[in-house]
């Protein structure tokens, strides 16, 4: 048998173990995928390229086998058709040089057409036969090895080495056949072994380079609503470490329309080895605090951080009369006068994140305007320090959350009415910034923002665990074989044939 290489030995010969340095880079999220997690996405790969392997034709073969008293004979096989493959084991091994696949103890089984002709000289005629025949394929083993980089920004997947080794052949005449035409049939085995490996490695490496065009079509950003995306680059080229690959994304907000980015100065150390506890979950991704501050950042430039109230609900709050025993110099000057309330963040809220809390830091200016006639006359100034206290949660593949009202500091800005007894003022206030603020926040915080998720992946089990300046989320991940899930997330194209059975 024309032995190929047997190249998944030597991609295994190489060390597996190794520790690359890594400096600090601009990278805010990172997305760790444990060795069970290769394990998942492997089998998954495995099952798909099957299914895609499958009917495979393979090319016909002529031969002349010379048998003594009659001389030459022509056989032909030809309809050779895999319509069988079962992969007994498999694994996946992270290398220096990129990720190893090897599936071994392969089985397949082909159907095939033989026919076979030959011209004797007395009397001058021809002699021909034909029938099917079915082939087994044992102990097979395919080895390919992969090299992952980041390029452009994007995920370069190329494919270093692939092997396909056939261990044995049998081949089985059906109907009514001799010794003879088995005889004949069986001097094809090696180049049957050979043409079903070469024909498996090259859909294989067909396979990878659909697989690679998908990768490097990913959207640089997934949108979250519409005046934020996600900016999901890679910074780096993937860390493959013994059992875990962790790839690195910028994670920062961006601005939907102008792609304008609202970077964060500080760069953080990157690409922690084990970001979750015992690696035991399939995937784990850490952002940054800086990332949620990118996105406090955005929507305040945005300018959507201001609200008027001019009532708050249940409560017959916005009239002088009500203030009148609060500020009693407001009621005097602008008596039984409707007014409203201007809030408007003076700052983007800070996000605090440590091992036991994720917290906020909201600076705002409270305007108290008087409602005169068609009139809006500021009378005075409160600048509130709030701070609030954060729970996160994960959606489907959304990290959301809710915050609650933990204190607020306020101290006057300026005032045309005089000094004000601020003490006074702070259940009112207490009482805007529950009814007004906080469910305002929860509103855009509950739906939350999309985790950098491959289409088609869902998490499960997701668990959030803090530590200092940085939030993960560790998960296991299912896939949805099913083109009905909804559109969120990174999206597929669905233009290669081979990702077509894989999505
Ligand atoms: C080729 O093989 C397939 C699958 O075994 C079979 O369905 C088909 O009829 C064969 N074609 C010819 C021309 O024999
Ligand atoms: C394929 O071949 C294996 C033996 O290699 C056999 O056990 C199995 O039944 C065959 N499957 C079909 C569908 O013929
Ligand atoms: C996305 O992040 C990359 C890497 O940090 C950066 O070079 C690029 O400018 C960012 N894109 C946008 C639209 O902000
Ligand atoms: C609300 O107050 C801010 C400054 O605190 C001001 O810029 C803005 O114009 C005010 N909005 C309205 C509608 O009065």
């Amino acid at each position: 048998m024309d032995v190929i290489r047997w190249c998944y030995f030597l991609l295994l010969s190489q060390t597996l173990f190794f520790s690359p340095s890594h400096t600090q880079t601009d990278s805010f999220t990172s997305i760790l995928i444990s060795q069970n997690g290769l394990d998942f996405v492997k089998n998954l790969l495995v099952n798909k390229a099957i299914a895609s392997i499958i009917p495979l034709q393979i090319p016909r073969i002529e031969k002349s086998v010379k048998i003594p008293f009659l001389g030459g004979i022509d056989v032909v096989v030809s309809n050779l058709t895999i319509y069988e493959l079962d992969v007994a084991s498999s694994y996946v091994k992270l290398g220096e040089t990129g990720v190893v696949i090897v599936a071994s103890g392969t089985t397949c089984n082909l159907s095939m057409n033989w026919h076979y002709s030959y011209a004797t000289w007395i009397p001058p005629m021809e002699i021909s036969d034909q029938g099917i025949a079915s082939v087994q394929v044992e102990g097979m083993e395919i080895g390919l090895s992969l090299g992952l980089q980041s390029n452009e920004g994007g995920l370069k997947l190329s494919l270093s080495e692939c092997g396909c080794h056939v261990k044995d052949i049998s081949i089985e005449l059906e109907g009514g056949a001799s010794w003879f035409y088995q005889g004949m049939v069986n001097a094809f085995k090696d180049q049957i072994g050979a043409s079903v490996e070469s024909t498996i490695a090259n859909k294989l490496s067909e396979g990878v380079s659909d697989l690679d065009s998908f990768l490097q079509s990913l959207p640089k950003e997934i949108p979250v609503d519409d005046k934020a995306a996600l900016n999901v680059t890679f910074t780096t080229d993937p860390i493959l470490r013994d059992s875990s690959i962790t790839f690195e994304i910028d994670g920062l907000f961006t601005k939907a329309e102008t792609n304008q980015v609202l970077k964060s100065s500080s760069l953080r150390n990157s690409a922690p080895s084990s970001i979750c506890p015992g690696n035991s979950k399939m995937l784990g991704i850490s952002l940054d605090e800086a990332v949620f501050n990118s996105a406090a950042a955005l929507y305040y430039n945005a300018e959507f951080m201001q609200w008027i109230v001019d009532k708050v609900p249940g409560q017959d709050l916005l009239n002088t009369a009500r203030w009148r025993f609060i500020i009693p110099q407001l009621y005097r000057k602008y008596p039984n006068q409707d007014m409203n309330l201007n809030i408007s963040l003076s700052s983007p809220p800070v996000v605090k994140i440590s091992e036991q809390y994720v917290g906020a830091n909201v600076n705002a200016d409270l305007v108290i305007n008087v409602l005169e006639a068609d009139q809006v006359i500021p009378v005075a100034c409160i600048s509130l320090e709030i701070r609030g206290s954060g729970a996160l949660r994960v959606m489907g593949n959304n990290l959301g959350g809710s915050v609650k009202l933990e204190d607020f500091s306020m101290s006057l800005k300026w005032s045309n009415i005089g000094n004000l007894h601020l003490h006074l003022l702070q259940p009112i206030v207490w009482t805007v910034i529950q009814t007004v603020f906080v469910p305002y926040a929860n509103d855009h915080l509950e739906k939350g923002f999309p985790l950098p998720i491959i289409h088609g992946f869902t998490l499960e089990n997701a668990e959030i665990i803090c530590s200092s300046s940085e939030i993960t989320v560790c998960s296991d991940i299912a896939y949805l074989d099913s083109s009905q899930h909804p559109r969120s997330g990174l999206s597929l194209p669905r233009s290669a044939p081979w990702i077509n059975t894989l999505l």
